[in-house]
Formats: structure tokens, C-alpha cells, sequence
């Protein structure tokens, strides 16, 4: 029997982002080959020409999944009855900017969009924030919209942790399936940690740890590290536009994986509330390695911790606690 059609919200949806990744969704990438999907477009009157022209290519693109396409400036119009929401609207950080910058216009937004899905989304809505900076988005989100259950709210780092395994395959020119269970940790930002200390390359059906086959110290606690956080700023020097094919394909990534499960002995890094593991102050929106099954996240637990590592996850933690003070004066 056909699935009932799941709906996608996805903001901001005639900017860079978001004209990758609605055929993506609408192709079945995100949610899987068998489920019909209605996408929800948000724009701002600027954009409402642009987003009128994405809906006509839609349309255009006979997609089989496709049962429906709401292209609107309503935020309320928007969230109604939505399942999944992918919230990319907002400003983009230029040349020579840390993604903090684009503080003020971007929590603002948050705050206000918080309660458009708390009102109208479906009461199980998932969340994942994409916009800069994300992790503090999605805790405003989260602070301003507190029916959403915390669990359902979450951040985009799965492209620093396809970033990662992507730097991994090129160092040791294996193919980027074959590496995983790379983490980062904490925020969306040039202060995150890439940790390679748990990860593994399957090579032969031999499942091998990355530092042995590295065996490069030097490479993978200085260059690989600084890579994989600067790599947003070195594609938006690259492109002079911020990353738009890898982060749409990342944010569907998360969704799928968050969704349909992760598979077994894989975990992936999510943007998610802090409950405390790790010694990570409680209520943060963090980045941890996570399992995901029946539509629910878990922190991976019990991974040991060294003192290099333990620095690098209470630097990005204490940025994340600098972020959130800055985010609320702000908004006042
Ligand atoms: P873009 O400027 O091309 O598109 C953003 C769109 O948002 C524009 O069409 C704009 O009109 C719209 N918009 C602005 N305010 C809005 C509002 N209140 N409601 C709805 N829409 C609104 O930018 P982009 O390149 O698509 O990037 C979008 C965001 O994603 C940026 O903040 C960027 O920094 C961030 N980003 C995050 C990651 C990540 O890994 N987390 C990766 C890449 C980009
Ligand atoms: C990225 O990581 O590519 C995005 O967050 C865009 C940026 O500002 O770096």
C-alpha cells in the first residue's frame, strides 16, 4: 500500500541551499524511495518571485513523489501540519567573517520562527537547523518554542562529519565508505573538534583503526583538525558563496539517518541537546556522536576521552556558552 506523503518544510527554500536541496527531497533522497513527500517552501517578500520560479521547476520536473508543492511568505501558512522542517533561511556569512557574525539578523529569525512551528508544525515535528550560527539557532528555537520536545531539535554538523571522512579517504586513498565513526564535537563553528580517535577504515573486510593507518601524529592532530574546521571558509574564499551542494546533501543525510536509523556499528555526528554526557553543560545545542533508531537519537556513550581531546571539547563548549549570552543581548 502507498505511504501517506510526509511534509517537508524547508526555509529559505530560493536561496543556494535551498534550490539544491528541495529535488533531492523531492527525488527521494531524504526520506527514501517509497515515500511521497508535499513540500513546504518559506521565503521573505524579496524572494516570493524566486520562490515562485523553484515551485515551476518543480512542477516542471515531474517528480513521481512529489503530491503537492506550498510556496509561500507565510510563516504560518508554511509550518501547517509540516513533519520534517529544514530551517535554511537567513544570511549567509561573506569573506573574512566567522559565522557568529551573522548573529543578530539570524537569531532574530529563530526566535520568530520558533513559534510559527510550535503553533502550526504537527506535534512530533523534527527539526533541523542549518543556518548560521546553527547551533545557537536551534537553541533559541528550541527556548522560544518549548512544546517542541528538546529531543526533536537539532543542528547541522554532519557536513564537518562528512567533511572529515572526506579528508580521511583522500589522505589514505581509500573510498569514503570505507571510513567511518569519525565524531565532531560541539559547535558548527571554527572552534569544533574533528576527532579521529575512534575511527575506522574497513579495507579487505578488515576493519582498521585510522590513527594506525595514518600513523601520522602530526598530520592528524594539527592539519587534518584545522582542515576540516576551516573547509566552510576555504569553499566561500573557493566559490565567493558559501558550501550549497555538500550542505543540502548533508542535510539530508541527517534526516535520513535520524529517520530510517543508522546502520549497525556507524554512528554520525548530530547537533543535539546537551544532556550532560561528557561533561557537556546540560541545555547546549552540541555536537556528539550519535546512534539513531526508530526516529529517535541516542549519544553514544562510554568513549574514552584523552586530555588533547578533553581541551578541545570544553574550548568549543565554552564558545557555545559565549554564543548563547551573545544570541540573548541580541534579541533583547
Ligand atoms: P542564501 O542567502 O543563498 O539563501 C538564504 C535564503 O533565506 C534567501 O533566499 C533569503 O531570502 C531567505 N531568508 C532570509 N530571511 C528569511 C526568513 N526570515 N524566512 C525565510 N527565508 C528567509 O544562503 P545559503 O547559502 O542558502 O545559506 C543559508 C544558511 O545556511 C546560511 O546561514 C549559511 O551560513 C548556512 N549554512 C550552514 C551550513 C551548516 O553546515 N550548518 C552549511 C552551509 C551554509
Ligand atoms: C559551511 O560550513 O560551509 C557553512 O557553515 C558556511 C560557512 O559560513 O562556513
Amino acid at each position: 500500500m502507498a505511504k501517506n506523503p510526509v511534509r517537508v518544510l524547508v526555509t529559505g527554500a530560493a536561496g543556494q541551499i535551498g534550490y539544491a536541496i528541495v529535488p533531492m527531497i523531492a527525488r527521494g533522497v531524504m526520506l527514501g524511495p517509497d515515500q511521497p513527500v508535499i513540500l513546504h517552501m518559506l521565503g521573505i517578500e524579496p524572494a516570493a518571485e524566486a520562490l515562485n520560479g523553484v515551485k515551476m521547476e518543480l512542477i516542471d520536473a515531474a517528480f513521481p513523489l512529489l503530491k503537492g508543492v506550498v510556496a509561500t511568505t507565510d510563516a504560518q501558512e508554511a509550518c501547517k501540519d509540516v513533519n520534517i522542517a529544514i530551517m535554511v533561511g537567513g544570511f549567509p556569512r561573506k569573506e573574512g567573517m566567522e559565522r557568529k557574525d551573522v548573529m543578530s539578523k539570524n537569531v532574530s529569525i529563530y526566535k520568530a520562527q520558533a513559534s510559527a512551528l510550535e503553533k502550526h508544525a504537527a506535534s512530533d515535528v523534527k527539526v533541523l537547523v542549518v543556518a548560521n550560527p546553527a547551533n545557537t539557532n536551534a537553541l533559541i528555537l528550541k527556548e522560544y518554542a518549548p512544546k517542541i520536545p528538546e529531543k526533536n531539535i537539532t543542528c547541522l554538523t554532519r557536513l564537518d562529519h562528512n567533511r572529515a571522512l572526506g579528508q580521511i579517504s583522500e589522505k589514505l586513498n581509500v573510498h569514503v565508505g570505507d571510513v567511518k565513526n569519525v565524531i565532531i564535537w560541539g559547535n558548527h563553528s571554527s572552534t569544533q573538534y574533528p576527532d579521529v580517535n575512534h575511527a575506522t577504515v574497513t579495507t579487505s573486510s578488515e576493519e582498521k583503526p585510522v590513527r594506525e593507518l595514518v600513523a601520522n601524529d602530526q598530520w592528524l592532530n594539527i592539519e587534518f583538525i584545522t582542515t576540516v574546521q576551516q573547509r566552510g571558509a576555504a569553499i566561500i574564499k573557493a566559490r565567493k558563496l558559501s558550501s550549497a551542494l555538500s550542505a543540502a546533501s548533508s542535510a539530508c543525510d541527517h534526516i535520513r539517518d535520524w529517520v530510517l536509523g543508522t546502520p549497525k556499528g556507524t554512528w554520525v555526528s548530530m547537533g543535539v541537546y546537551s544532556d550532560g554526557s561528557y561533561g557537556i553543560q546540560k541545555g547546549l545545542i552540541y555536537s556528539f556522536p550519535v546512534t539513531c533508531e526508530k526516529g529517535q537519537w541516542s549519544i553514544v556513550q562510554g568513549l574514552k576521552i584523552d586530555e588533547f581531546s578533553r581541551g578541545k571539547l570544553d574550548a568549543t563548549a565554552k564558545e557555545l556558552i559565549e554564543e548563547k549570552s551573545l544570541a540573548y543581548s541580541c534579541l533583547n
